[in-house]
């Protein structure tokens, strides 16, 4: 039997960050309409699979996932709703394939999710994968979820098309949020308590818009708003594009306190020959030059990066210079993958697709490469003191868990509270988290 009345709801996220704001927003959606969320371990009435497309079998993931949770024991079967980017690109075929799924919706299309239960109530099927001209976030409550660091999606789309990405496909052409609209959103949340906003975008740095005086700003001019709201600690901003790099961002790096100094510039790969293959329209010599300006105006800054290994043509050669570039950076932190056609993109399409075995070989060898550079950022900050915005609580108790400004991890005991910032000795590292002991609170 299936529950056509569901009173609570789980959103599950996959994926990327803006996945876990859209769900954030369908969750206060849910909540608008009076429903609640499951208890933690409890099984809801409404289930939101809120799906990534962007790598690997993700389909495959999202139908093993909806057989597990229609197959879960005890009463009548969750609704479930379909949700982010396998919906966009599956469509009406997820019902067809998995019949138990009620509802699918679109990353544009899920301030509809109200209209699309209702349907799903009377019995019926709803998909809705429409890309309105109207933007749903007219159409969405207020903020109310609120933690210490909040998401806020300023941009959605892309518009430059690597050969290799479905995101163009998935999330439509690329938008920017109106100035008003982002800062009215970012002052609730800081009403709400949040400390940190991360503004978020598939290309963060080509938001545009015109401020109150119809002056035409870029990212950088959105940075410096936010500065000036009181009561905000921290603002970050990703995931960016090396071509919308502007000179008004990087100063705001030199001029903005509240700017934490890490940077996620993604350049996949270090061979030029690749880098044109891919349509990225950057050379690994205009990428150099960028994070030199960069470290130019904030020489501490904390560079991360993204790679993709065994893209169709790659050769040894072409893997040895991402090594290379991988030397020439000295990176932070970094997210590695192996090449994954995504059908319907042109690189699926194209010759030399580089063998399983080749591609396992040079994500090891990066890997390595990238992690001992991780751990060396890390360790550096032994013996220093930093300030720790606290996100949440640890596994020990009294164990608190928050953020260095370079976004590292760092546990510590503490009597402080969530929300708070610390500062904090940093006694050791590792390649993924930072220890250390609280000093003195220095604000709350
Ligand atoms: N295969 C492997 N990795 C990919 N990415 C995007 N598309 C693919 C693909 N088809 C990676 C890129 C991007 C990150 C979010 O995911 O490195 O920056
Ligand atoms: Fe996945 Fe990209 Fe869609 Fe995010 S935008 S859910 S990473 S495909």
């Amino acid at each position: 039997m299936k529950n056509r009345n569901p009173r609570t709801f789980e959103v599950k996220s996959f994926g990327c960050q803006m996945n876990v704001y859209d769900g954030e927003r369908m969750a206060e959606l849910l909540e608008a309409e009076g429903l609640s969320a499951a208890a933690e371990g409890a099984e809801a009435d409404l289930v939101v699979l809120n799906t990534c497309h962007i790598r690997e079998k993700a389909a495959e993931k999202v139908y093993s996932e909806i057989g597990r949770v229609l197959g879960r024991g005890g009463g009548a079967q969750p609704m479930i709703a379909v949700a982010g980017c396998v919906a966009q690109a599956e469509g009406a075929e997820i019902p067809r394939r998995a019949p138990g799924v009620d509802i699918v919706v679109g990353p544009q299309a899920y301030h509809n999710l109200p209209a699309l239960i209702r349907q799903a109530k009377a019995g019926g099927r709803a998909v809705d994968t429409d890309m309105p001209a109207a933007s749903k976030f007219g159409a969405l409550p207020a903020r109310r979820r609120l933690a210490p660091s909040a998401f806020l999606t300023v941009q959605e789309g892309c518009d430059k098309f690597c050969t290799y990405c479905v995101v163009p496909y998935t999330r439509g052409a690329e938008v920017s949020r109106p100035w008003a609209a982002v800062l009215d959103e970012a002052k609730a949340l800081i009403d709400g308590g949040a400390r940190e906003i991360i503004l978020l975008g598939q290309n963060v740095n080509a938001w545009s818009g015109e401020d109150e005086k119809g002056r035409a700003r870029g990212l950088g001019g959105l940075v410096r708003a936010l500065d000036a709201l009181p009561g905000l600690t921290r603002i970050r901003y990703t995931t960016s594009h090396p071509n919308d790099m502007t000179e008004p961002l990087i100063r705001a790096h030199a001029e903005v306190p509240k700017l934490m100094p890490y940077l996620h510039l993604p350049v996949q790969s270090g061979s030029d020959r690749i880098l044109k293959a891919m349509n990225r329209s950057h050379t690994t010599d205009s990428y150099l030059r960028i994070i030199e300006r960069v470290r130019a105006v904030r020489p501490d800054i904390a560079v991360s990066g993204d790679f993709i290994v065994g893209f169709p043509g790659e050769r040894e050669a072409d893997f040895e210079a991402t090594l290379r570039i991988v030397e020439a950076v000295n990176y932070a932190q970094a997210f590695s993958f192996k090449y994954s056609p995504r059908p319907g993109t042109p690189a699926a399409e194209m010759d030399e697709q580089v063998p399983p075995e080749m591609m396992d070989d040079r994500l090891q060898r990066l890997q390595a490469l990238l992690r001992a550079q991780q751990l060396a950022f890390n360790q550096a900050q032994v013996g220093r003191r930093t300030e720790v915005l606290l996100e949440r609580p640890g596994r020990k108790a009294g164990q608190l868990i928050g953020k260095s400004p370079w976004l590292q991890s760092v546990h510590l005991e503490t009597q402080a509270a969530i929300g708070d910032l610390v500062e904090v000795e940093i006694l050791s590292a590792g390649p993924n988290s930072l220890a250390g002991a609280a000093s003195m609170r220095t604000a709350a």
